[in-house]
């Protein structure tokens, strides 16, 4: 499966993915995972990244793509990908578009999780993401139920910068959505249901 998540920043596309990866095995390539390892590292790319990051702004697309031309041409990828978290700009859409004309892996899906933005601010504000393992939680895990690692909460996902994630997704994301539209490969599933719910819909949409 070659596939993109779209969707606004807590929609549910890092707990989707991470469904997908258990049941089918593809690789789910985020580029918010990949910044904020880099920026933990203290990477170059972490150093220019982290401000904004921090900010809730979106990081220079020529950091992003050349990153992605990188990632997307490692061996693999050439079984196939969850992308999360990008392309999250026209010209990220159009980059992304070239690359897979080269490496001749056209694009099954561009799924779009909908959420309301209130559910969405809730949702990260009470979002804890186990330090060990990456599971993705809430407030209502008290350790993580997979590594019984303990669990954070991630810089960004304060109400005020959660607020301008949204804000941004409106101005540079959103547009996306009728850009795979007219690529004929635009698929949306209502993410504002539980989570096995909603994943039932998606293996059903992207025919799995
Ligand atoms: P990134 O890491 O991509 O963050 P995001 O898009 O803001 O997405 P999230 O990870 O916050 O949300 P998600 O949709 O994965 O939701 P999740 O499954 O966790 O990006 C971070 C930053 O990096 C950006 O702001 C930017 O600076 C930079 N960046 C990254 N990519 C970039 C790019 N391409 N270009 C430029 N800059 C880039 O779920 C959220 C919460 O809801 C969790 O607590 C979860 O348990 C809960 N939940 C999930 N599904 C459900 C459900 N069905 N019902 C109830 N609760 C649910
Ligand atoms: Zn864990």
């Amino acid at each position: 499966m070659n596939i993109v998540l779209l969707g606004a920043p807590g929609a549910g596309k890092g707990t989707q993915a991470s469904k997908l990866v258990e049941e089918f095995g593809t690789p789910h390539i985020s580029t918010g995972d990949i910044l904020r390892a880099a920026v933990k590292n203290q990477t170059e790319l972490g150093k220019k990244a982290k401000a904004f990051m921090d900010a809730g702004d979106l990081v220079p697309d020529s950091l992003i793509i050349d990153l992605m031309n990188e990632r997307l041409q490692q061996p693999d990828a050439a079984e196939g990908f969850i992308l999360d978290g990008f392309p999250r700009t026209t010209a990220q859409a159009e980059a992304l578009d070239e690359l897979l004309k080269k490496i001749e892996r056209p694009l099954d899906a561009a799924l779009l999780v909908d959420v309301d933005f209130e559910v969405i601010v809730k949702r990260l504000t009470e979002r804890r993401c186990c330090k060990e393992c990456g599971y993705i939680g809430t407030t209502a895990d008290a350790s993580c139920p997979k590594c019984g690692g303990e669990m954070y909460q991630r810089d960004d996902d304060n109400e005020a910068t959660v607020r301008n994630r949204l804000a941004v997704y409106e101005k540079s994301t959103a547009p996306l959505i009728g850009y795979y539209k007219e690529q004929g490969v635009l698929v949306d599933v209502d993410g504002d249901r539980p989570v096995d719910t909603v994943y039932a819909d998606v293996k059903k949409l992207l025919k799995l």
